[in-house]
């Protein structure tokens, strides 16, 4: 055991308010979103009241996979994820599913909650960091100096901050890996920060920092996955990076700029949140919480360009980071369509490292968590998605054209353009329990379940708006304000959302929404049913009789999130006294068993945040265990979950109040008194 995988604990007095963000992370996370009132003042309350792993290597399970053979017959291989999206027709509980200890090949102990600065994994499991913050991406990078940053370094180097994660298969034992980095926190990133006056340097690191590494990584023999510096592959995006503009509304009105009187070129993508691998081996990522960027939305004086900043959050005067000083192009009063060109869907093909990356105006503009997508039996791919915010919506959107499988240059060039054309659709809910059950306590009603029916309002489809007051290239361009119209679910906060390609049903991490029934704000509803919801709760979501291009679905929440002694938690029935505590779901994975992995942002139970496994169908069903915790001030995000290996990102380590480049809260990964890293990890079994 080296000295980084030694448990140390923390500085016993910090001044982070345990249970929940600390407030470093919602300042340059999110640009304090939760302190602002929810964007969401839409008098829409009428309606109120109502590739699994496709980088999931499909091979027979093996000694010392991740996860345990549970039974003879069960380890088959799978097909790709696209030929087998699976049937979606009925809810899962009380059938199917494994036997045997743990029911699912989940047979890990469960990992106690600690507040450890260390990763924690359960007995028999092995880690070790894959790549961290500053480790060279592009052969040649320099080796990382936290003393002496600079842009051009880190610009070669891998970015802050990783979220999402995703592999596309390369070969055997072979990969790209795909990191996202959501954000920068400069004053854990440079010595003697000053906020109010960040220099040009400090805010080119930034720039660079922000965006996606693309790096190749083998499987070594000992476990555990190694970077290989590719020259062929391996790349950094980050916000200086040309991007294509595509889809319905490129070339629009509102997304011209003075330096691109095209509005099909957009430089830079920002706060790339969650994301998904598409079966043609491209990786979607969410532009989440752009807003913060954009300095003097107080300066626009169109009170139309002005209300429609303010549903996205854009608001104030100078924004924290202050790159306005640096590039006007963050300056709103003189660049008001800047902040349009961000909010996006993006897609990168790390298959062809020159390939431009492109913006998606057809998946609409909002705060994208990430998006994931299925092949519905029809051939049409379907893409589903979350507007984390509170009070915001799901979505999906279903393509024109069908998916053309192989891996042909003409099968993926197809492929590629799947989503410039299609259908957009925002989710409204309908509770089947009377309104007076649903009492915002958490108490399941009377039907035992919470549950109801649901429909996909469409809001556009190429040129043509589905809805009143809008053309088309305006619900492209602002979604939210064109959803609000059509009265779609006020749900607490969606972020990621995603299809399993084994039994066809969308799961839905909703993280939480301590607004929900405060004055002035929308009460209880049966998919969303706590007050003051501070754990969050997970959603099912099955699309009626299996067909993803539908209109129609069924609903049930698989999870209400929190202390399992707490009578307002719910496990799917399962026995309370036999799960883990879990709250503020964020990013959810399948296994190639069809398990469902959770990872957690913001535990508000005052410990560590962390990566659960839930199985999804017959006795199983709820059994929530926990696999592995992060370090304190950690978030767990971009859970990958293959045979062999678990791979999770460590976003913001030690990112506590107090903490700073001059007062570290936390060590880890290196240990000893260094600088903490964010970083990706992969777990695995012992070698036998
Ligand atoms: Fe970046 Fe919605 O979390
Ligand atoms: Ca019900
Ligand atoms: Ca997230």
């Amino acid at each position: 055991m080296s000295s980084a995988d030694k448990p140390r604990l923390l500085p016993l007095l910090t001044t982070n308010p345990k249970g929940g963000r600390s407030s470093i992370t919602c300042l340059y996370r999110c640009g304090n979103a939760c302190a602002h009132d929810a964007p969401n003042t839409s008098d829409n309350t009428y309606f109120a009241d109502v590739v699994a792993d496709v980088v999931n290597r499909r091979k027979m399970l093996k000694a010392g996979a991740v996860i345990a053979v549970a039974g003879a017959g069960m380890a088959t291989a799978a097909g790709t994820a696209a030929a087998t999206p699976g049937h979606g027709g009925g809810h899962g509980g009380g059938h199917g599913g494994g036997h045997g200890h743990g029911g699912t090949g989940l047979d890990f102990e469960p990992v106690a909650p600690n507040d450890l600065d260390a990763l924690v994994v359960p007995k028999g499991y092995e880690q070790g960091v894959v790549i961290r913050w500053g480790d060279p991406v592009v052969p040649g990078a320099p080796r990382f100096d936290f003393e002496k940053q600079t842009a051009a370094a880190q610009a070669r180097q891998f970015g802050y901050n990783n979220d999402f994660c995703g592999l596309v298969p390369l070969g055997r034992d072979r990969y790209l890996m795909v990191s996202n980095h959501e954000y920068t926190t400069e004053s854990a990133m440079f010595h003697g920060y000053d906020p109010e006056n960040p220099t040009r340097e400090q805010a080119e690191i930034a720039w660079a920092a922000h965006g996606l590494s693309v790096v190749v990584v083998e499987e070594g023999r000992r476990g555990g996955l190694e970077v290989k510096l590719d020259r062929h592959y391996n790349r950094r995006i980050t916000m200086t990076t040309p991007f294509e503009v595509s889809g319905p509304a490129a070339g629009s009105k509102y997304l011209k700029t003075k330096a691109d009187p095209t509005g099909r070129r957009v430089l830079g993508t920002q706060n790339n949140c969650a994301g998904g691998v598409t079966p043609w081996g491209t990786i979607l990522s969410g532009e989440e919480n752009f807003n913060q960027y954009f300095a003097n939305a107080d300066g626009v004086t169109d009170p139309v360009a002005k209300a429609r900043n303010t549903r996205y959050g854009v608001t104030g005067g100078a924004s924290q980071r202050k790159w306005e000083r640096f590039d006007e192009r963050f300056d709103l009063a003189k660049n008001p369509n800047e902040v349009n060109r961000f909010g996006w869907v993006v897609e990168i093909d790390p298959l062809d490292p020159h390939s431009t990356p492109v913006k998606h105006t057809a998946l609409g503009r909002f705060k994208h968590e990430g998006a994931n997508v299925i092949v519905a039996k029809s051939g049409h791919v379907v893409a589903y998605m979350g507007d984390d915010e509170r009070f915001d919506y799901l979505y999906k959107f279903v393509t024109d054209g069908k998916y053309k499988p192989g891996n042909s240059r003409y099968a993926r060039e197809h492929n590629k353009k799947l989503l410039d054309s299609g259908t957009l659709y925002v989710a409204k809910l309908t509770g089947d329990s009377p309104a007076a059950e649903i009492d915002g306590s958490g108490a399941v009603p009377s039907d035992g379940e919470f549950d109801g029916s649901g429909e996909w309002i469409p809001l556009v489809r190429n040129d043509k708006s589905f809805v009143p007051g809008f053309t088309a290239e305006e619900v492209y361009v602002f979604t939210r304000l064109a959803a609000d119209v059509v009265g779609p679910t006020k749900m607490d906060r969606p972020e990621d959302v995603e299809p399993s390609l084994k039994n066809g049903r969308i799961y839905a991490a909703l993280t939480n929404n301590t607004d929900r029934g405060k004055a002035g704000k929308e009460g209880a509803t049966e998919p969303n049913p706590r007050v003051a919801n501070k754990h969050g709760h997970v959603l099912e979501l099955a699309e009626r009789r299996g067909d993803h291009t539908g209109t129609r679905f069924s609903w049930k929440l698989l999870l209400l999130c929190g202390d399992p002694a707490s009578p307002d938690t719910y496990f799917a029935g399962y026995d309370k006294s036999q799960v883990s505590p879990i709250s503020c779901p964020d990013n959810v994975a399948f296994d190639s068993k069809g398990n469902l992995w959770i990872s957690t942002d913001g535990n508000a139970l005052s410990h560590n945040d962390g990566l659960f496994a839930v199985p999804v169908e017959g006795r199983e069903r709820g059994h929530v265990k926990q696999f592995l915790t992060v370090p304190d001030g950690a978030e767990t995000c971009g859970p990958v979950v293959t045979d062999d290996f678990v791979l999770v990102s460590v976003q913001h380590p030690g990112e506590l109040d107090g903490a700073s480049a001059d007062t570290p809260l936390s060590h880890w990964p290196d240990g000893g008194t260094s600088q903490p890293r964010p970083s990706v990890v992969a777990v695995w079994k012992k070698r036998r």
